[in-house]
């Protein structure tokens, strides 16, 4: 019989203590809400009955379980109201000596039989648990953000947390209608270990002027489906907390310098511009507390400075035959362009020719276009085996797959066809867009325009600008990506452009994770799903993508930067000599065959 807990403590109402105390008390537990002042109690009320007055007004919650959940909460200054409790999660600032003195308080003033429990993200639970005389009572409850949303928690055994404690925190946390996932005290855990190195990354890439705040955030939440962009994650977090789980996870995780938190954070955490909370972070808020962005001085102009210039697209011509290729022909027409599609012959041409046509006819049958539209769209295609066919289009699109020189090849050879003015773009990742300008004498109208796979269905363009490229070319580029309904995103030259080097550095850190035998590849999917709210974990796509894929995608950044952190996996080079590249083969990390 797991342990009944009638009442618990929570000290710190914070963006954390505040939401864990609502988790608790919705679930029928009481709760004493403990704060050191009383400006501090007063903001975690408010905080609380912001929260529970959203889920009214949402539906969430009815008028008179928000009053019966506020009756259970009894809020006081000082941790002497903890006396009566059965457990206590902490949830202060992330500081190793406030913890350690808070968990010595707590050991004198609460019952011998009460657990006490740390909301830490990064510091070490047997180091807190070490400042008690009840070592074994002492565990890991790390909720995420926000606690009355996301389901997961990750309960941290040291090696003195005793079984049985284990087991009545987990029996808890399923009372709670949440996941729990237990795991040992490594420094981040699952998930902030995999989150945070991305996080950072992001950060330097904002303050490098790489890609501006909006397209950043927008790259990752439409390239990669994921809830939030990593800046305004970072807002929710915290800035002054996200920083020292940085700290933390640097001194404590081997010194990788990926966790070296990135300088404007401390510039930021100095400033006093701490994220939500304070009202201002890497967005700006209308009141403190508020997830309400409002314009600042940062926000894009509805018009961007760079759009004069523009030219006029009528005519695209698209080259090649592959899913890419396809998808952009059937994208192009659809859109009202005259599209001239250029394979390597009759046959390749009637094979891509059929594929639009069944792709156009199944959006017909989804309803998503009248017979009419497609019939216009499919009219307006031409196609052709030969270059010379691209003499007068405006925009040339490469999707050609091949090997090493096969783009500047080509791109020669439309240096000499195409008429000038036209804009050239290559759809490749695999080498630096300036390489394949150069192969030009015209290196200021050629650009990359990354199209995440499927095409038709991600609404995200990376538009790749080398440092030859012109502003005319880029707000070229825009009003396209725009006509065709995505979502434009600007960034430079570099290996994995926006999308790819954020994401797969954190996929060759879960496979990492992995090979270490701290995680299952279920618990790390777990974590990515329930805790940040991830349409997959990072397995369950590693599979999807093709580990080959994710391999050659990593080595490219690993060789661009050299960071010794980026090296692939050596799990990841195994699986990919063994033939298990996912879902493709059948295998990948996970066994697909009978599926
Ligand atoms: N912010 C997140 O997204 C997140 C997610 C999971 C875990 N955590 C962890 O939760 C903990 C709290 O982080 P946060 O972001 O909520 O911090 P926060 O700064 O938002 O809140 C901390 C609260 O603790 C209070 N406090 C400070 N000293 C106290 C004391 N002696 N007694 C009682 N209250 C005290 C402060 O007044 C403040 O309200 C940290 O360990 C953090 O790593 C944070």
């Amino acid at each position: 019989m797991a342990r009944e807990f009638t009442r618990v403590g929570v000290v710190g109402l914070g963006t954390m203590g505040a939401g864990i105390v609502e988790v608790f008390a919705r679930n029928g537990v009481d709760v004493v809400a403990v704060e050191n002042s009383e400006p501090a109690l007063a903001r975690g009320r408010a905080t609380l009955a912001r929260s529970t007055d959203r889920a009214v007004a949402r539906g969430k919650l009815a008028e008179a379980d928000r009053d019966a959940l506020h009756s259970r909460v009894d809020f006081q200054v000082g941790l002497d109201a903890l006396h009566t409790v059965d457990l206590v999660v902490e949830a202060v600032p992330e500081h190793l000596d406030l913890k350690r003195r808070i968990f010595a308080e707590l050991d004198r003033v609460c019952r011998p039989d009460t657990i006490l429990a740390t909301n830490t993200s990064s510091l070490s639970v047997t180091d807190i648990a070490v400042a008690t005389n009840r070592p074994q009572q002492v565990v890991g409850l790390h909720f995420f953000n926000p606690a009355p949303v996301m389901k997961l928690v990750e309960v941290v055994r040291t090696v003195i947390t005793a079984a049985e404690v284990v087991d009545d925190v987990e029996a808890l946390c399923a009372r709670l209608g949440k996941v729990a996932v237990t795991i040992g005290d490594r420094a981040g855990f699952i998930a902030n270990a995999l989150l945070f190195g991305y996080l950072n990354h992001a950060v330097s890439l904002f303050e490098a002027r790489y890609v501006t705040r909006e397209d950043l955030d927008a790259a990752m939440r439409l390239g990669c489906r994921l809830p939030m962009g990593p800046l305004a994650l970072l807002d929710l977090i915290g800035l002054d907390t996200a920083y020292e789980i940085l700290n933390t996870m640097y001194r404590r995780g081997g010194r990788d310098r990926r966790h070296a938190p990135a300088p404007l954070l401390r510039q930021m955490v100095t400033a006093g511009l701490l994220g939500r909370k304070s009202g201002r972070g890497f967005y700006t808020y209308d009141k403190p507390g508020s997830s309400k962005v409002v314009p600042d001085e940062w926000t894009p102009a509805a018009t961007p400075a760079d759009a004069d210039g523009a030219r006029e697209v009528t005519r695209v011509g698209v080259i090649g035959a592959g899913t890419l290729a396809t998808g952009l022909v059937g994208l192009f027409g659809r859109a009202g362009y005259q599209v001239v599609s250029v394979t390597g012959g009759a046959e390749e041409s009637t094979g891509i020719g059929g594929a639009v046509r069944d792709s156009l006819d199944e959006e017909v049958r989804r309803g998503g276009l009248d017979g009419a539209d497609r019939d216009a769209a499919l009219a307006r295609i031409t196609w052709a085996a030969t270059l010379d066919q691209l003499a007068d289009v405006d925009l040339v699109v490469e999707a050609v797959t091949g090997g090493p020189g096969v783009e500047q090849t080509l791109f020669a050879s439309l240096d000499e066809i195409c008429k000038p003015g036209v804009l050239l773009a290559t759809t490749s990742s695999s080498l630096p867009v300036i390489e394949v300008a150069m192969a030009t004498g015209r290196p200021a109208d050629v650009l990359g325009l990354h199209f995440v796979d499927p095409a038709a269905a991600v609404p995200l363009v990376e538009v790749v600008r080398t440092v030859r490229t012109s502003a005319e070319a880029t707000a070229t580029a825009r009003a396209v990506c725009a006509a065709l309904g995505r979502t434009a995103v600007v960034c430079g030259d570099r290996a994995g452009f926006v999308v790819d080097a954020l994401l797969f550095p954190y996929l060759n850190d879960a496979v990492r994770m992995l090979e270490a035998g701290y995680a299952t590849a279920d618990g790390i999917d777990h974590a990515m799903t329930l805790g940040c709210g991830y349409p997959t974990g990072p397995f369950a796509l590693l599979d999807a993508i093709g580990l080959d894929v994710a391999l050659a995608a990593q080595r490219a950044l690993y060789r661009e930067s050299r960071e010794p952190g980026l090296a692939p996996a050596p799990l990841l080079e195994h699986l990919v000599t063994a033939g298990y590249l996912g879902r493709g083969t059948g295998r990948g990390f996970r066994d697909h065959t009978g599926r």
